[in-house]
């Protein structure tokens, strides 16, 4: 068991900041001090394995991603980061725990895809990692399959309006498996867009010969969004049962979700980083000397980027601020151009869907804190706090105290990230989504369960460091 002190950083909690030194036993924390205490009149830097300076630096609870999707088959291809890739970038980048989503189909067993999903994370992951259950097949064995996961330490579950024919649910779907989330406590979880009619649009914009990537933005259009995401509001009424709307993209869902709250409902809401920075214009309508319009596959998302002109970036800002939107997490979904994004060219319909963002989300948000938009307390509370409570980790996870897992990251305000394939970049994609960003900061030291895996440029951690988080029910709900 190894002993170790951080020194000298200021503590940043969802609540607040001190100055304190922070004392490690093995991989959990053991006290947090007062800066230069000593222990019943030992020096305590004296008497530790290890000190870590972090004079200057904020010392954090590790960051919580928890919306990724490493490996997920999707469009005639996977996701193009492993477990063991895709954990290994999140924890160069600050993240020390991911939620990812197991994924059943239709026709298949709930058991037989967390098993899978277990057997490809099992052993392979570089930090701590627990499982949202996609249900992509609503039908009487799936619904009497959903209390069991609660044992399991899956407690938490996506169903999705969009995608007809892939994981779609039709709202008599939807209705039944909210019924059982409010009969158990398990939270639903909603991909709120409206399928059926977004492939009818699409389909008449390729036929009109509108191919592009940028064409992916217009199909999908807000309206569907805020429809969508205002019938998951009502089931969620209806049924009781708490909703959680991931990847909300327009300033128009945020409105139903606020509508929703203030009217005293368990309705939450997630944005992503791409929501808050790229746009339709600037991003899925880029071009380029290489791929000309198919430039823009690279951020062929959904929900997709929103238009510039109609302040969705602003409103999500605002929202991130007021608590309309409780927490930020990825959707770290990523493709290669190669090979992958290009199965789309001629027709976007067929780009597969997804950015890789994974690696980056602790720096782009903690941009919010340089420009702000955010206080370095929300900073903690939207990237790591808040997800622990939403996801039933609390206590483990999301905080710097004693009993709580030794998941930190020493961050440095002064310090610098330049953004790009050449320069910061451990997903396994052939480009960067955010390509040319500079950070304002740099994550220096990052301890995951009381072992550094990332110090100041190296890398220290290993496949199979990384261990399954059984979660409990949600700790946010009123
Ligand atoms: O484009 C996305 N979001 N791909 C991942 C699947 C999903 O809907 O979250
Ligand atoms: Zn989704
Ligand atoms: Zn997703
Ligand atoms: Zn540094």
């Amino acid at each position: 068991m190894t002993t170790t002190l951080l020194t000298g950083g200021t503590v940043v909690s969802a609540t607040g900041r001190s100055p304190a030194d922070v004392l490690i036993d093995g991989e959990t924390i053991a006290a947090v001090l007062a800066p230069g205490s000593t222990l019943l009149g030992h020096d305590l830097a004296a008497s530790v394995d290890r000190v870590i300076d972090a004079t200057g630096k904020y010392v954090i609870p590790g960051g919580i991603d928890a919306h990724t999707h490493m490996q997920l088959p999707f469009g005639g291809t996977s996701a193009s980061d492993t477990f063991e890739t895709g954990t290994r970038a999140a924890a160069w980048g600050g993240t020390t725990t991911i939620v990812d989503f197991a994924v059943q189909r239709a026709g298949e067993r709930i058991q037989d895809g967390l098993a899978h999903w277990h057997e490809l994370a099992a052993g392979n992951c570089a930090i701590d990692y627990g499982f949202h259950q996609i249900v992509g097949g609503v039908d009487a064995d799936s619904l009497a399959a959903l209390p069991g996961l609660i044992d399991d330490g899956v407690t938490s579950f996506k169903m999705f309006m969009a995608y007809p024919g892939v994981f779609y649910a039709d709202d008599a779907q939807i209705l039944r498996a909210m019924q059982v989330a409010a009969d158990t406590g398990l939270l639903t979880m909603m991909h709120a867009e409206n399928g059926p009619v977004i492939d009818v649009l699409a389909e008449q914009l390729v036929a009109a010969g509108n191919t592009d990537p940028y064409f992916h933005g217009v199909a999908r259009a807000w309206q569907m969004e805020e429809e969508a995401t205002h019938r998951a509001i009502m089931l969620s009424h209806l049924t009781g049962a708490p909703l959680y709307v991931v990847h909300v993209s327009a300033k128009q869902a945020v409105e139903q979700l606020a509508w929703a709250r203030d009217n005293g409902q368990n309705v939450f809401g997630e944005t992503c980083p791409q929501y808050l920075y790229l746009s339709l214009e600037d991003q899925l309508g880029a071009s380029s000397e290489e791929w000309g319009a198919f430039e823009g596959a690279k951020w062929v998302c959904s929900t997709p980027l929103r238009s510039k002109h109609e302040g969705h970036q602003h409103h999500m800002w605002q929202a991130l601020r007021t608590n309309d939107i409780q927490m930020v997490s990825t959707d770290h979904c990523p493709f290669c151009m190669k090979d992958q994004k290009t199965l789309g060219f001629g027709d976007f319909r067929a780009i597969p869907n997804g950015i890789g963002s994974v690696e980056h989300r602790m720096d782009l948000m903690y941009q919010g804190v340089v420009t702000g938009q955010i206080t370095l307390e929300r900073w903690v509370e939207l990237t790591s706090t808040t997800p622990a409570r939403m996801f039933g980790m609390y206590g483990k996870k999301g905080v710097i105290a004693p009993g709580a897992d030794a998941d930190v990251v020493v961050y440095d305000p002064a310090g610098h990230t330049s953004i790009g394939v050449d320069k910061t970049h451990h997903m396994n994609m052939d480009h960067s989504a955010w390509e040319g960003f500079e950070i304002d900061g740099h994550v220096d030291t990052v301890i995951s369960r009381g072992k550094v895996v990332v110090d100041d440029g190296t890398y220290l951690g290993s496949p199979g460091d990384g261990r399954f988080v059984k979660r409990g029910l949600s700790q946010y709900l009123v």
